[in-house]
């Protein structure tokens, strides 16, 4: 296939300091070499690391949001528009992870205002979505994730849909230490592949990159980016550390 890969890391409530997020930007950044994958390389962080990490790491990757507000402007305190990122350089903002629908409450008609608002700016969005514990062991892994496929892009039309990237992120994997197998993730992005392919075109679903997220560590890494539907990574924990990182943008 043509999808390029695209590895990821998302921060979270995790750098500290300024000093701290600069540090590990600027390290990740130089694992990125002449002899690495032809492959797209972004960072999600704190809001308020975002320009001084976009920064130290000049064009080897882009520093993208963890989170948007769906709204422009108006009473919203506390809230981060996609147009004050846009008016600083940022194209890529992360939509309906886990922690935000659990911990936040975060719906699907929420996210799918998110993704709208990013894309309708010129943005781009990492849409995730992924089953929980329960709901991977009664096996409806691909029918929860239809189910948020269908309502997060709802309104995103087949063109707009080379500004989306999908992260399936099962519950269970994230932060958990326990990685899907390559066959688990494989067969749940191949279901996600034929969902889109259904809700657009078959080339449309082609396009889309649909990374795997949870517990990607480098010793996992090579073998889901081995897998045909697999196109790349979402990573938590690991991203945290320039080494592990560095390893996993440096994947075989
Ligand atoms: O967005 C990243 C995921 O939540 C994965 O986190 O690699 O720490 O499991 P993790």
């Amino acid at each position: 296939n043509a999808r390029k890969p695209f590895i990821s890391g998302n921060w979270k409530l995790n750098p500290q300091t300024k000093e701290e997020a600069l540090t590990l930007g600027n390290e990740i950044a130089a694992a990125i070499t002449e002899d690495s994958p032809d492959v797209d390389v972004a960072l999600f962080v704190p809001y308020v690391f975002i320009e001084s990490t976009m920064g130290v790491v000049g064009d080897k990757l882009s520093v993208g949001a963890e989170g948007v507000c769906p709204e422009l402007k108006g009473a919203y305190t506390g809230a981060i528009s996609t147009s004050m990122l846009k008016s600083i350089g940022v194209q890529w903002a992360l939509a309906g992870h886990s922690e935000r629908r659990v911990i936040y409450g975060e719906t699907d008609d929420y996210i799918n205002a998110q993704c709208r608002k990013l894309i309708e700016q010129g943005m781009s969005v990492m849409l995730c979505i992924g089953e929980s514990l329960t709901e991977f062991e009664q096996d409806l892994a691909a029918s929860v994730c239809a189910v948020q496929l269908k309502k997060g892009l709802k309104g995103i039309s087949a063109e707009e849909m080379s500004r989306v990237a999908i992260a399936y992120e099962p519950v269970w994997a994230i932060g958990t230490g326990r990685v899907a197998t390559p066959e688990i993730a494989q067969k749940v992005h191949a279901q996600c592949r034929a969902i889109l392919a259904e809700m657009y075109d078959a080339e449309t679903a082609d396009n889309v990159r649909i990374l795997y997220g949870g517990s990607v560590t480098p010793e996992s890494v090579d073998e889901l980016m081995s897998q045909p539907d697999i196109d790349g990574a979402l990573v938590g924990g690991a991203s945290l550390d320039s080494a592990k990182f560095g390893r996993i943008i440096n994947f075989k």
